[in-house]
């Protein structure tokens, strides 16, 4: 028997069937009933949570924001955001000019808003490092950290491939960072009994991202983390986030021009302070939360042959541009 005759068949049998039993009938209505109803409910939650509910009150949690990697990017779009807000910001970055100039524009525009800077490696984020961090956030109501700094690869690499150094920097930006900031500044915040951290991973710490594999195991430490952390401290009226961007227009993405499903990292970052305090894990840009839903509706194993081919590709053109570059 073909295809076709198969289904005729099955589709009589089954029409029969519903004939003469019609609990059967009634069985499957309310069935498709309840997973309607239940997708329209979570779209409706999606509509309300991405346009229309308002954000948080951030001056509620501290006077002062603590923003790492804030001199570019999406760390640059925050310090602006959170400045909006009225929160006052202590900027942490590695270049100390940068620093100066993303200060200065700040005030420029939000003249009544108190910009401190600190210049710190993260790739290096030893004891005396965190010394100053200690000292730099003294006496400050520090009421929301936003942990972004972090790095990926140049481009798409077999594990085996990276250096050491970029292993080490790899998980220093991206992990230890990350730990050690949140140590330094979630007991003052448990003291106060208010404070909001947020912490930047990514698609790829969601789903299994080859040949970008120490970056997206960094990120889905950051992911876990975070949530076990909210999970830990809610009660004690301290929310922490993680959020987890697609492509945004950055240097880190190699995007200049922003689109529909690529942000610019001022509509990222207006997006994404809306839902500071709220849940425990957020993609913000609605864009992004709709291509991760629907990447959770594949079978992993398909997505995994899909992002290691679209990576593949990547490794391509990274490799040309780097041996055009060293010619
Ligand atoms: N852009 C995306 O498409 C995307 C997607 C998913 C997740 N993310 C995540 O979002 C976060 C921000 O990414 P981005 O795209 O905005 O990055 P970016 O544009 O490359 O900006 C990086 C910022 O971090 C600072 N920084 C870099 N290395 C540092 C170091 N060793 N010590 C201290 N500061 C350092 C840079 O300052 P200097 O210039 O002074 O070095 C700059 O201010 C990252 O955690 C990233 O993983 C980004």
């Amino acid at each position: 028997m073909d295809l076709k005759s198969l289904l005729n068949v099955t589709a009589v049998d089954f029409t029969e069937a519903l004939k003469t039993q019609p609990a059967l009938g009634q069985l499957l209505f309310g069935i498709g009933a309840v997973v309607v109803l239940k997708f329209v409910l979570s779209a409706c939650q999606a509509f309300y949570r991405f346009f229309l509910r308002p954000g948080k009150k951030l001056r509620k949690f501290g006077e002062w924001a603590v923003v790492t990697g804030a001199t570019d990017g999406i760390g640059k779009a925050y310090a602006f955001e959170l400045a909006r807000q009225g929160l006052s910001l202590l900027l942490i970055s590695r270049t100390e000019t940068k620093l100066r100039d993303t200060a200065a524009e700040i005030k420029s525009k939000y003249p009544n808003v108190e910009v401190h800077i600190l210049s710190i490696d993260f790739g290096n984020f030893n004891e005396d490092a965190q010394a100053k961090v200690k000292q730099a956030t003294k006496g400050l109501d520090v009421g929301v950290l936003i942990n972004n700094v972090g790095q990926s690869y140049d481009f798409p690499m077999y594990f085996d491939e990276l250096s050491d150094e970029h292993v080490h920097a790899l998980v220093n930006l991206n992990v230890t960072s990350t730990l050690y900031m949140t140590r330094l500044l979630l007991p003052s915040m448990v003291a106060k009994r208010r404070g909001a951290v947020v912490n930047l991973a990514s698609a790829a710490s969601r789903n299994p991202s080859p040949l970008l594999s120490l970056y997206s195991g960094a990120k889905s430490f950051v992911e876990l983390f975070s949530q076990s952390l909210d999970a830990e401290y809610k009660g004690r009226g301290i929310r922490v986030q993680v959020q987890t961007p697609l492509f945004v227009a950055t240097k880190l993405a190699k995007i200049r021009k922003a689109s529909l499903t690529v942000p610019s990292p001022a509509g990222y970052a207006k997006a994404a302070v809306r839902f500071i305090g709220y849940e425990d894990s957020v993609s913000p840009y609605w864009s992004h939360a709709f291509q991760l839903y629907l990447m959770s509706c594949m079978p992993k194993s398909l997505l995994s042959i899909i992002v290691l081919n679209m990576h593949a590709g990547l490794r391509k053109r990274g490799l040309k541009k780097k041996v055009q570059k060293s010619a």
